[in-house]
This record gives C-alpha cells, structure tokens and sequence, in this order.
C-alpha cells in the first residue's frame, strides 16, 4: 500500500455516479460542469472542488432538451457521457 499520494501523477476526479445524470438544458445558456467529481449538486459545481487542482468546465446548451451528463468523470467528451461508465464498478463510486 502506498499511503503517500504520487504529487505528479495526474490526480483523478471523484467518481460521482456510475451511470450518467439525465439533465434539462435550455439553450444558449451557460452551465458549470462539476468535472472533480465533489459537487453535492451532481452534475453542476458547487465550489466543493476547492482544492482538489480541478475546476468546472463552463459550456453553453446549444439545444434545449434532455442531455445525459457525465457523472463518472471520465468521459472524453466531458460534459457528455460517452459511455465509459459502464467500464467503471460500482465499488469506485465516491472514490
Ligand atoms: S464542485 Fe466539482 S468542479 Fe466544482
């Protein structure tokens, strides 16, 4: 077991969820995508990133509708799921 944190290993998100969040967006207006993983306000920031080296990724609605939203932070199409949660167990939830 290794207790002390590699500081240069890039730090991974919290996994929020293991299945993406279903979300209505409008269009045209801004959103604050949690990417650390922390928020208590899945799946937006809620500032609980403070600290963690990561910060909320903005990006505006170019439809309004239902989106799903990453919730696992490992999509590489952030903030949408690309569907890698379903590569990540249910025991990393809240890890
Ligand atoms: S709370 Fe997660 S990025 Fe702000």
């Amino acid at each position: 077991m290794n207790a002390q944190p590699n500081k240069t290993a890039m730090k991974k998100p919290t996994v929020a969820d293991n299945k993406p969040i279903a979300v209505e967006l409008k269009a045209g207006e801004e959103y604050y995508f949690c990417a650390c993983g922390k928020s208590s306000n899945q799946p937006f920031c809620d500032g609980s990133h403070k600290g963690t080296g990561f910060t909320p990724k903005a990006f505006t609605a170019e439809e309004s509708g239902d989106a799903y939203l990453c919730n696992c932070k490992q999509s590489a199409n952030q903030p949408f799921c690309d569907g890698t949660h379903a590569q990540v167990p249910a025991n990393q939830v809240g890890k």
